[in-house]
C-alpha cells in the first residue's frame, strides 16, 4: 500500500509541523509531507520544513479579496500535490467549504484545550483563568464550525492553581506533539471511523483505569 501523503498548513512557529516530521524520520509514523503551506512568508515554520526537506508553498492570505478565494487556491496546491490528508498546524485561518469540500472528513486541527471548553483564541489563559483542575489539547476533525468537529484523541494534563499561563501551555504543548502523530497514525493505519459526531478507532484498548485526578487524592 502507498504511504499517506500529509499537507501542513501552518502559519507559525511550528513545532506541532516538528512533531510531525520527526515522528516521520523516526519511523514511528509511515507517511510522508508532501507540502507545507504557510500564509505568512515570515514564519519559523518555513526554516523547520526546509531542515526537515519538506517541500513548502506561501500563499498569502492577504493577496486574495475573499476566504474562498484563498483556500481555492490552497486546495489547488494541495491538489497538486497529491495530498490525501490535510494537517492544520498552529494555522490562524479559518477555513471554508471550499477547502473542506475537497477533502471530506480528512481535515484535522489541534487545539490547546479540552473541546468543547474554551474554543478560539488563547485556550490556554481561558482555561487558567477559569480555574479548571484539568487542562488538555484535542485533535479534532474540521467540520467548517471553530474548533467543533468530531474529537479523534484527546490527552489530559493538570492544571495548578498559581503556575501561571506559561507553564500550563508548555505542559499541553508538549502532549500536543505526542497526540497529533498518534492521530494522524491512526488514519495512516485506516483504523478511524467517523459517524456524526461520534469518532470510533479500531484496535484501540479500553483506557480503563488511567484516571487523571486533580489535585492528586491523598
Ligand atoms: C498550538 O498550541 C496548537 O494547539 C494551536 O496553535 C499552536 C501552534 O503551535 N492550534 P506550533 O506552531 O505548532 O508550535
Amino acid at each position: 500500500m502507498s504511504k499517506l501523503r500529509l499537507g501542513v498548513l501552518a502559519s507559525g512557529t511550528g513545532s506541532n509541523f516538528e512533531a510531525i516530521a520527526e515522528a516521520i524520520a523516526s519511523g514511528y509514523l509511515d507517511t510522508e509531507i508532501t507540502i507545507l503551506v504557510c500564509n505568512r512568508p515570515q514564519a519559523a515554520v518555513l526554516e523547520k520544513a526546509s531542515r526537515h526537506g519538506v517541500p513548502t508553498a506561501v500563499i498569502e492570505h492577504g493577496n486574495y479579496r475573499t476566504r474562498a478565494e484563498f483556500d481555492s487556491a490552497v486546495r489547488d496546491c494541495l491538489m497538486e500535490h497529491g495530498v490525501d490528508l490535510l494537517v492544520m498546524a498552529g494555522f490562524d485561518r479559518i477555513v471554508t467549504k471550499t477547502l473542506l469540500e475537497a477533502f471530506p472528513d480528512r481535515v484535522l486541527n489541534i487545539h490547546p484545550a479540552l473541546l468543547p471548553a474554551f474554543t478560539g483564541e488563547a485556550a490556554q489563559k481561558q482555561a487558567a483563568e477559569y480555574g479548571v483542575r484539568i487542562a488538555g489539547a484535542t485533535v479534532h476533525i474540521v467540520d467548517g464550525q471553530v474548533d467543533h468537529g468530531p474529537i479523534v484523541v484527546q490527552a489530559a494534563v493538570p492544571a495548578i492553581p498559581g503556575e501561571g499561563e506559561e507553564a500550563l501551555r508548555a505542559r499541553i504543548l508538549a502532549q500536543e506533539h505526542l497526540i497529533y502523530p498518534f492521530a494522524i497514525k491512526l488514519f495512516a493505519e485506516g483504523r478511524v471511523k467517523v459517524e456524526g459526531r461520534k469518532v470510533t478507532v479500531r484496535g484501540c484498548s479500553d483506557p480503563g483505569g488511567q484516571t487523571l485526578i486533580s489535585p492528586p487524592r491523598d
